[in-house]
């Protein structure tokens, strides 16, 4: 007896379409072919619709827990399950700080209580902590070694000497916010006391291409997993693009650079770090996504209140959420002709999987997590505020025409949105760790 079939539907992955039911049982998927024997608790038609697996968001700051106007992971993970996110990883640099094993403990606990979505957790790179991060995602359920090169929102910054040992001592897959505290501190000697035009005004290309200069140094002393969160400017590409295939680096881009640029109206909605770049920095991006440099997306999901957009550009945070529409956003890429519905695939699902070792997720196959969505090709629509879970109630891509979420998302096998409404809140996701040996 299943617990659930899922009949008909088109399943896509990046080696194809295939039209099978998917039978589901203690939240696996155990059958995949044209009719299953046996009984099913539920049956589901997905006819006419594609099924990919659930969408891993390998980078979110889901926040502070107990500030009521902010993003939780009650609020954060059901934002990500309308939008197709059934996996997110969460970033050290919120509360509390993932630096040590009791916060990193900490943290997950409150994720089991709260989250809808599975979740993994960085572990923050920080001086004095190379041993304790060694223990949790060398040897431990950290989903990887999150570095900041530079000053970001939040108190986590890694100098270079603190760099080099983290190089030295660990080998985790390390996730890295590149750009480099140098270049960043004389530009804030040059703008102290100014509003600078635009927000890359005060963090230029300089600084990423600086930092990721430096990461491919020491990626070649010491060669470990790097992955380069939310590349930028084309100039980060160029040096990336040069090492692809030497190196074990991989890049992640986020949708903000890759549908606004720093001219968008935006005001302080529109900052974040790395900043909005110039136009032909987006496009370099599009065009190295296309090709296949990008390998994954993450959201740099950031959700800071309208309240505090509203203040001053020196006084407002950095970061704008992202999560929500990650979905909408690529299946209007498919829409518009831009990239095909197995790169999303590949981009959204198989390729983070691979790259953190979440052997049971990021692909439809027997023994594989039964965490899927299903989902129509439609007309774009205009993004309006009311269609938003995510508690600061504002998004970037506000009145711009997306794809509608996905029809139906299920995680372990159990539904829990179907068209952007959280129909069961009582499904919680389960820790995902990199799968090491064999
Ligand atoms: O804009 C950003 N916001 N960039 C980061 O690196 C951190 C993030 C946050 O935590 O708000
Ligand atoms: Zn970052
Ligand atoms: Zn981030």
């Amino acid at each position: 007896m299943y617990d659930l079939i899922i009949e008909d539907g088109t399943i896509l992955s990046s080696a194809g379409r295939r039209v099978a039911d998917i039978g589901v049982e203690g939240g696996e998927i155990v059958y995949i072919g044209s009719r299953p024997g046996g009984g099913a608790r539920e049956r589901v038609s997905a006819i006419g619709r594609f099924v990919v697996p659930g969408f891993i968001d390998a980078h979110v700051h889901f926040r502070d827990p107990g500030h009521p106007a902010k993003e939780d992971w009650s609020s954060g993970s059901r934002s990500a399950a309308s939008g197709g996110v059934t996996t997110v990883c969460d970033m050290p640099n919120t509360s509390p700080p993932t630096i040590t094993a009791e916060a990193w403990h900490e943290k997950a606990a409150i994720a089991a209580a709260r989250s809808v979505v599975n979740y993994g957790i960085w572990f923050g790179a920080a001086s004095g902590r190379v041993e304790d991060a060694r223990r949790m995602a060398d040897e431990g359920p950290a989903c990887g070694i999150k570095v900041f090169m530079g000053a970001s929102t939040g108190p986590l910054l890694v100098d270079d000497p603190t760099l080099v040992q983290f190089f030295e001592r660990t080998t985790a897959l390390m996730g890295v916010h590149a750009e480099d505290e140098g270049v960043l501190q004389a530009q804030r000697v040059l703008w102290e006391g100014r509003t600078p035009p635009t927000h890359h005004d005060s963090r230029p290309a300089e600084a990423a291409v600086t930092a990721v200069r430096r990461l491919v140094t020491l990626t070649r002393e010491h060669p470990r997993p790097v992955h380069v969160c939310h590349v930028s400017t084309e100039a980060e590409l160029a040096v990336l693009e040069a090492v692809r295939g030497e190196l074990p680096i991989s890049l992640e881009a986020s949708p903000h650079h890759l549908w606004l640029n720093h001219e968008s109206p935006l005001g302080n909605y529109g900052k974040v770090n790395p900043p909005l770049r110039p136009e032909a920095d987006r496009r370099a991006l599009w065009a190295a996504l296309r090709q296949g440099l990008i390998d994954t997306i993450g959201s740099d999901h950031a959700p800071h209140t309208r309240e505090e957009k509203e203040r001053s550009y020196a006084e407002s945070p950095s970061g704008m959420p992202g999560v929500e529409f990650i979905f909408s956003l690529m299946l209007a890429a498919v829409r518009q002709g831009r990239i095909g519905l197995e790169r999303v695939v590949q981009l959204c699902a198989e390729a983070p999987a691979a790259r953190f070792g979440f052997a049971r997720k990021g692909r439809i196959a027997v023994g594989a997590d039964a965490d899927l969505v299903v989902f129509r090709e439609n007309d774009l629509v205009r993004l309006t505020a009311d269609r938003i879970l995510s508690r600061v109630g504002w998004s970037p891509y506000l009145g711009q025409n997306i794809a509608a979420k996905p029809e139906m998302v299920f995680v372990g096998g159990s539904l829990v949105a179907r068209s952007g409404v959280i129909v069961d809140d009582a499904v919680r996701g389960s820790l995902v760790s990199p799968s090491r040996g064999a």
